[in-house]
């Protein structure tokens, strides 16, 4: 496994490019086998979970180009609904592909999903989904096979917001016959950016981006070209970058409406944020300070930032709580955090953050994506060296963010 070596304590300055949702570029990969003819994904970040997705594709028989960011999909070779084990374990998002499956093809048998380790990752919202759709749903010795002759609209109440579970479903139903509802579901920016690919091909959602979501079943989706929407996540880690380093920087590729739960708690702490066109100027150079945060579904505050703004929150004088409520075991992070000399505990779901004044370098391990990000900018605002090895969860989620970094005067390289 590669590994990152950052020298800390320098100073930001100049623009950095978001790529596109790596949250968005997942499922819009799934779904466009739902078109006939060759899609066009542009502008999509060169990750690994991209070429895992890539792999599973090519694995089952389709066509996929991946040239300068644009991923070209024909999924009329396909000739295999199944997704083999040590690739689809690899990642969450190889689950995505059951809703397009049996859309299209009336089957599909996947392996559980793997991704990262931050809870018990379960599924039962998906396939509860599918089954009041008509799907026909066996469970074995780790893989889940649905079959379905016709898949007929209903109304469907999901026990929690499940980003997964509602693309899953949406998936499902836009080749179902009559009309299918989602209520309590998720509103993530990356569901409304599913949808309006999928209606793009042909397909008739309404109300995406809400907590209630009609879809009416149609006979059939065109391939498109589509361009996913910039990645929210990766932009609140630079601004957590910019913060952390008490820098002033450009992030340019954002949404604005997609950053504001990230926004109003940075500026709540003292950090100027100005809008630009389809970019925002970060300011930390202010005296920051501490604040309270809970993680919750969109629009709350996103748990996909709890890690990065555990560290910003970790150099701020005072004590600060957050409260991880969507995944169960998301403080991977926090032994790492205090060997460079973090004060922070756990109290059941809340992580307890007394300020430091100083953070010192030394070897960490990035436990999963976000924990690695996070442990990044630890480094940038580090006394001295720190060494971060299993950089490898960080390049799921990722496009080069070390060149990123270093092109805004990081002291970073890659090992
Ligand atoms: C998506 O995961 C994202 N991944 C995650 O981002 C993100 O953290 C998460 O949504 C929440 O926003 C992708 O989009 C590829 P969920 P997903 O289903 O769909 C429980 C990152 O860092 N749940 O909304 O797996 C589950 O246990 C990754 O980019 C059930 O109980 O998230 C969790 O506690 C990490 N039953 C909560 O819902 C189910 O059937 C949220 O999960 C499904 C989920």
């Amino acid at each position: 496994m590669s590994k990152l070596i950052i020298t800390g304590k320098r100073e930001l300055s100049g623009e950095i490019i978001t790529s596109s949702s790596k949250n968005s570029s997942l499922p819009i990969i799934a779904a466009s086998i739902l078109g006939n003819g060759t899609t066009r994904i542009i502008n999509v970040p060169n990750i690994s979970d991209v070429k895992i997705m890539i792999e599973l594709l090519r694995g089952i028989g389709a066509k996929v180009d991946y040239y300068k960011n644009t991923l070209s999909i024909n999924p009329e070779s396909i000739n295999c609904t199944e997704l083999v084990q040590e690739i689809s374990s690899k990642i969450r998002a190889s689950f995505q592909f059951l809703g397009p499956f049996l859309a299209k093809y009336g089957k599909a048998k996947i392996y559980y999903p793997g991704g990262c380790n931050i809870g018990t990752r379960p599924i039962e919202l998906h396939l509860k989904g599918l089954s009041s759709l008509g799907a026909y749903i066996i469970k074995e010795n780790g893989f889940v096979e649905v079959m379905a002759n016709k898949l007929i609209g209903t109304k469907i109440y999901l026990d929690f917001p499940s980003v997964g579970a509602t693309e899953n479903i949406l998936m499902a139903s836009v080749l179902a016959e009559g009309e299918t509802t989602i209520d309590n579901a998720a509103e993530e920016p990356e569901i409304t950016d599913l949808a309006n690919f999928l209606n793009k091909m042909g397909a008739r959602i309404y109300g995406a981006g809400t907590d209630s979501i009609k879809i009416t079943g149609v006979n059939k989706l065109t391939a498109c070209s589509y361009e996913p929407i910039p990645d929210r996540i990766e932009a609140g880690t630079y601004m957590v970058a910019a913060a952390i380093t008490r820098s002033k920087i450009k992030i340019k590729n954002v949404h604005e409406d997609c950053l504001k739960p990230v926004s109003a708690k940075l500026k709540e702490m003292g950090v100027n944020i100005e809008s630009g066109d389809d970019a925002i100027i970060v300011d930390g150079k202010n005296e920051l300070k501490c604040t309270d945060i809970k993680t919750m579904p969109f629009p709350g505050f996103p748990t996909d930032m709890q890690a990065q703004i555990m560290a910003l929150l970790s150099t701020v004088k005072g004590t600060s709580i957050i409260t991880e409520t969507v995944f169960e075991n998301r403080f991977n992070h926090i032994n790492e955090f205090n060997k460079m000399g973090t004060n922070i505990s756990v109290s059941g779901k809340s992580a307890i953050i007394q300020g430091v004044d100083k953070i010192r370098g030394c070897k960490v391990c990035a436990s999963d994506l976000r924990a690695g990000a996070a442990l990044v900018l630890m480094g940038l605002c580090a006394e001295g060296d720190t060494e971060i090895a299993d950089m490898d969860h960080i390049e799921r989620g990722y496009d080069s963010l070390h060149l990123k970094l270093e092109n805004i005067g990081a002291q970073i390289f890659k090992v």
